[in-house]
C-alpha cells in the first residue's frame, strides 16, 4: 500500500548531507507500488524526481512535487545454472556494492573492479558507474524501464542505452523521462581478470600474490578507494564532483610542454582523457575550506561538505573551474546530477 509523506527532510536521503526538503516522498518496494505512485503524481499534475542512494546528486533547493525512493529489491540468475555465461536480473533497490558482493559469493564474476561505489543498481546505468579499468556497460544485458509519462514498461538494450564515460541515454534525450526497475548483467563463471589499471596492478604487485583471484581484486579495489576516498558516513562527498576531461592529444602536447606532470591517458578515439583531480590540485585548490564546504585532502576530485548548502558547494565548484579554465584552458564538467530551482 503507497505511502505518501509530505515535507520530507532529504538530509539522510543524499550523501552530501545537504538540507533540502521534498514536497511530497514516498518509498516504493514494487513494480505496483511504483506505478501507483506515478499514477498519484500524474493526477496532481506533480513533477516526479527519482532517488536511489542519493550518491550522485547534488540538492541545491528543495524539491517540488513528488519524490520517490526506489526500493525494488530481487536478485535473480536467469540463465541455466550449467551454463558458463551468468545472466542476472537485479532489482533496482539493490545496494551496488552488496550486488557485487554477493555475486562473488555465488562465482558469479566480472563485478570485482567496481567494488565499493555507493548507491543502488538502478542509478548505475544513468552515469554508467566506471572504476579501476571496468564500466557497467562492459558487462550490461539490458534493462526494464517504466516511461513516466505513460506508465509503459519498455526494455531497453545495450545499443538503446547509448552508455559512455560517465554518459547515458538517461543523462541525454532520455533524461527523466525513464524509472529503471530492473537491470540485468551478463557475468561469468570464468575467471577474466581486469588487472590494468596503474593503482589496481602496483598494489596487486605489492602483494607478490603466487595467483590473483576475483574476491583479491574486490579486496584490493576496496583498500585503495578506502586510502584515497572520504567515507560519505563521515565525511559528506558525492565522490567525483567533475567528469575528468577529454581534450585532443595536440592540446595535451601544448600543456606538457607547461606542465611536464600532466597525467593523461590515451583514448581509443586518438584524444586524450586528463586526470581532473591532478588539475585541481596543480590549481591550489586540494584541502581548502571555505563556507563550509571544501577539496577534501587527499584527492582533489572530491568536494566534501562540512556544514554547508548545495549553494555554498556550487559556488564552490564554479570558482575551481574558472580556476582551472584560467590556469589550464580546460573546462571541467560538472559530475553528479545538479537539481537548483
Ligand atoms: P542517486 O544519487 O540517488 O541518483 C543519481 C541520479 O540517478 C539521479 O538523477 C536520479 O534521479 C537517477 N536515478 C536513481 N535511481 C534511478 C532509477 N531507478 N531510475 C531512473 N533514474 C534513477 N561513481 C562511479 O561511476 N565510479 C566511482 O568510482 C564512484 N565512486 C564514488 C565514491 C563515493 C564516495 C561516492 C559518494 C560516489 C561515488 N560515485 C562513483 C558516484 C555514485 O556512487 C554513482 O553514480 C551511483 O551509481 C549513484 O547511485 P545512487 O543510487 O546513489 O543514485
Ligand atoms: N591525482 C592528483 N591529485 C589528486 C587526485 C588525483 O594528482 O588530488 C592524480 C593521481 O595521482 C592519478 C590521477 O590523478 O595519477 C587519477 O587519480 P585516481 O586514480 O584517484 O582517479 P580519478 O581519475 O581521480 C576516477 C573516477 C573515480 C574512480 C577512479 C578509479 C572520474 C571522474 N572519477 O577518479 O570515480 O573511482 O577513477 O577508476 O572518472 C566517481 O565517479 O565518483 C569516482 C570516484
Amino acid at each position: 500500500m503507497l505511502s505518501v509523506q509530505q515535507q520530507v527532510p532529504l538530509l539522510k536521503y543524499n550523501t552530501l548531507a545537504l538540507p533540502s526538503t521534498a514536497e511530497y516522498f514516498c518509498k516504493v518496494s514494487s513494480e505496483s507500488e511504483l506505478q501507483e505512485a506515478l499514477a498519484w503524481a500524474r493526477q496532481k499534475q506533480l513533477p516526479i524526481t527519482l532517488l536511489g542512494g542519493g550518491s550522485n546528486v547534488v540538492l541545491a533547493s528543495d524539491l517540488a512535487g513528488l519524490v520517490i525512493y526506489i526500493a525494488i529489491s530481487g536478485i535473480e540468475l536467469i540463465s541455466e545454472p550449467n551454463q558458463a555465461e551468468k545472466l542476472i536480473r537485479v532489482g533496482a533497490g539493490e545496494d551496488w556494492h552488496q550486488l557485487v558482493l554477493y555475486t562473488l559469493q555465488q562465482g558469479w564474476y566480472g563485478l570485482e573492479n567496481l567494488s565499493l561505489i555507493p548507491g543502488l543498481a538502478g542509478a548505475a546505468p544513468i552515469q554508467n558507474i566506471g572504476a579501476y579499468g571496468v564500466e557497467l556497460s562492459d558487462r550490461f544485458h539490458s534493462l526494464e524501464t517504466i516511461e513516466l509519462s505513460s506508465g509503459q514498461s519498455i526494455t531497453m538494450t545495450l545499443e538503446d542505452c547509448e552508455f559512455g564515460y560517465r554518459d547515458s541515454f538517461f543523462k541525454g534525450a532520455g533524461r527523466d523521462q525513464y524509472v529503471i526497475t530492473t537491470v540485468n548483467l551478463k557475468l561469468s563463471a570464468k575467471v577474466n581478470l581486469c588487472l590494468e589499471y596503474p593503482a589496481l596492478q602496483q598494489y596487486l604487485k605489492a602483494k607478490t600474490l603466487a595467483e590473483v583471484t576475483p574476491q583479491q581484486v574486490s579486496d584490493a579495489v576496496c583498500a585503495i578507494r578506502r586510502s584515497k576516498l572520504p567515507d560519505p558516513t563521515e565525511i559528506p562527498n558525492a565522490g567525483s564532483f567533475f567528469k575528468n576531461p577529454v581534450i585532443s592529444s595536440e592540446q595535451v602536447e601544448t600543456l606538457k610542454q607547461k606542465y611536464p606532470g600532466l597525467v593523461s591517458y590515451e583514448q581509443a578515439d586518438g584524444r586524450k582523457k586528463l586526470a581532473a583531480g591532478w588539475l585541481v590540485e596543480q590549481a591550489g585548490w586540494k584541502g581548502i575550506t571555505s563556507s563550509g564546504v571544501g577539496v577534501h585532502d587527499h584527492q582533489a576530485l572530491v568536494l566534501v561538505n562540512y556544514h554547508g548548502t548545495g549553494k555554498d558547494l556550487l559556488s564552490l565548484a564554479g570558482d575551481i573551474q574558472a580556476s582551472v579554465l584560467d590556469k589550464f584552458g580546460v573546462s571541467l564538467e560538472i559530475e553528479p546530477r545538479v537539481y537548483c530551482k
